[in-house]
């Protein structure tokens, strides 16, 4: 496996979101939102970063692609998922890429009577967004390759990873 972005790249990169996200949400009533299970780290270490005081609440997403790779049908959970009624919400993911599932969680939130709806990922992927949003805040754009670790996995696995690595035809075994 090839090191795509370090861990320390990653932790100097969440705190600067996480400065970015102090100045937007002063004063204002904020719930971050993590999508399992691939925010589970940036939303961990992010929020540790952020001094506002803050709700934290999961909303979960799948996505069954079948045999191609675009995402062809999402289900979203919402039984985890706080009343967000007044709150300026945070929608926090591991990575754009298509777009799809960004697109129908932010599609799904907007029903709460939010006071404001924003969304942060981790990785953009460049080149693959079949959708018109864009994330409102993203740490790293990366190439269209396949990528694992800091919660993106490969069959549920390499989300513990520390740093993103690009996997490789040997790793898939
Ligand atoms: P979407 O295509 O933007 O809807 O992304 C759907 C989901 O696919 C993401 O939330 C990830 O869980 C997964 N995904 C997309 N690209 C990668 C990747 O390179 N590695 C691991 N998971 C990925
Ligand atoms: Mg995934």
């Amino acid at each position: 496996m090839k090191t795509l972005i370090s861990a320390d790249e990653v932790q100097a990169a969440v705190a600067q979101l996480a400065a970015t996200i102090e100045n937007e949400y002063r004063g204002k009533p904020l719930t971050i939102v993590g999508v399992l299970t691939g925010s589970l780290m940036l939303l961990a270490d992010l929020v540790r970063h952020i001094d506002l005081p803050l709700k934290i609440g999961l909303i979960q997403a799948s996505s069954y692609r079948g045999k191609a790779t675009r995402a062809e049908r999402l289900a979203i959970n919402v039984s985890l998922t706080p009343d967000l009624t007044g709150r300026h919400v945070l929608l926090i993911d591991d990575i754009f890429d298509t777009g799809h599932t960004l697109a129908g969680l932010l599609e799904q939130l907007s029903h709460g009577n939010v006071a404001s709806l924003k969304s942060a990922v981790l990785l953009w992927k460049e080149g693959r967004q079949e959708v018109e949003i864009v994330p409102d805040h993203h740490c790293f754009k990366i190439p269209d390759q396949f990528v694992v670790g800091y919660g993106l996995d490969y069959d549920d696995e390499y989300r513990n990873l520390p740093y993103v690595a690009v996997l490789e035809e040997k790793d898939c075994g």
